[in-house]
C-alpha cells in the first residue's frame, strides 16, 4: 500500500438499486462526500478533510475491486457475492435491499416437480448459483448466461426458465412467470479487503460498529 492508500479508506458503492440507500446509510454516520451520485460522470469521489473517498462500480465488478484492495471496503448484494465468490470478509449483513433468487417459468410449461425441467435452457444473470443450484438437487440443466432483463429470454423461446432476483414480484407477473423454487434469499452485505480489514482496523471497525448500531436502532423502530 502507499502512503496515500494507508491515508485514505476506499469505499466502493454500487450502482443500481443499492446506491441511494447504501449511500444514505454512510451519510447517517457521516461517511460522504460532496457530489457522491449514483449519476455523477466522475468515478472517484473524495472528501479530503475525512479522508475517504468513494468509488461507484457495476453491481457485479465490486467485489474484484474489493478482493484486491482497490477498494478497502464495499455494500453490495448477497447474491452478487455468491456469484461472484471472491475473496473477501463479508462484515455484516446491512438487513436493507431484501430480495431472494428464484427459479422461475412461464406459466404454461409448470411442471409437477423440478426433476421434469430436467435438460431445459435457463436464462441468467448467476451462472455459477445457477449451475450449482441444479447440480445441488441432482438436475442438469444448460445455462444460458445473460446481463439483464432475463424475463425476456422465455418469451422469445431463448430458454424455457429463468434464474433471477426477485423483490416486489412484478417483473415476474407481467411477464406470466410463476416461480418454482427459491435458491437463496438476499440482502445487502458489508464487506472488506482482507489486507484493509488488518492495516486499517480502527476505521473499518468503528464503520461496522456504526452501522451495527443503525441496524439495532431500525430494527426497534420496527417492533
Ligand atoms: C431486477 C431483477 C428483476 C427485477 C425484480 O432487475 O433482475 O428483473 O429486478 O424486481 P421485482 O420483483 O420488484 O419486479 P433490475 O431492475 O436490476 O435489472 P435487470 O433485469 O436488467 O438486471
Amino acid at each position: 500500500m502507499t502512503s496515500s492508500d494507508m491515508e485514505y479508506l476506499t469505499i466502493a458503492l454500487p450502482k443500481g438499486k443499492l446506491f441511494i440507500p447504501s449511500a444514505e446509510m454512510l451519510a447517517k454516520l457521516g461517511y460522504t462526500a460532496e457530489g457522491l451520485s449514483e449519476n455523477s460522470r466522475k468515478l472517484v469521489i473524495a472528501n479530503t478533510e475525512k479522508k475517504i473517498r468513494f468509488i461507484i462500480t457495476k453491481t457485479a465488478d465490486l467485489p474484484t475491486y474489493v478482493e484486491y484492495g482497490a477498494a478497502d471496503i464495499g455494500i453490495i448484494g448477497k447474491d452478487v457475492l455468491l456469484e461472484e465468490n471472491k475473496d473477501v470478509y463479508e462484515l455484516l449483513d446491512l438487513k436493507f435491499g431484501y430480495c431472494r433468487m428464484m427459479v422461475a417459468v412461464p406459466q404454461a410449461l409448470k411442471q409437477e416437480k423440478m426433476s421434469d425441467y430436467a435438460h431445459m435452457r435457463v436464462a441468467t444473470k448467476y451462472p455459477r448459483v445457477a449451475e450449482s443450484f441444479f447440480h445441488g438437487i441432482g438436475i442438469q440443466m444448460e445455462i444460458i448466461k445473460l446481463n439483464g432483463s432475463i424475463e425476456l429470454a422465455p418469451m422469445v423461446g431463448l430458454a424455457e426458465m429463468i434464474v433471477d432476483l426477485v423483490e416486489t414480484g412484478r417483473t415476474l407477473r407481467e411477464n406470466n412467470l410463476v416461480e418454482v423454487a427459491q435458491i437463496h434469499p438476499a440482502t445487502a452485505r458489508f464487506i472488506a479487503n482482507r489486507v484493509s480489514f488488518k492495516m486499517k482496523f480502527n476505521r473499518i471497525n468503528q464503520i461496522v460498529e456504526g452501522l451495527k448500531g443503525l441496524i439495532d436502532r431500525e430494527s426497534e423502530k420496527a417492533k
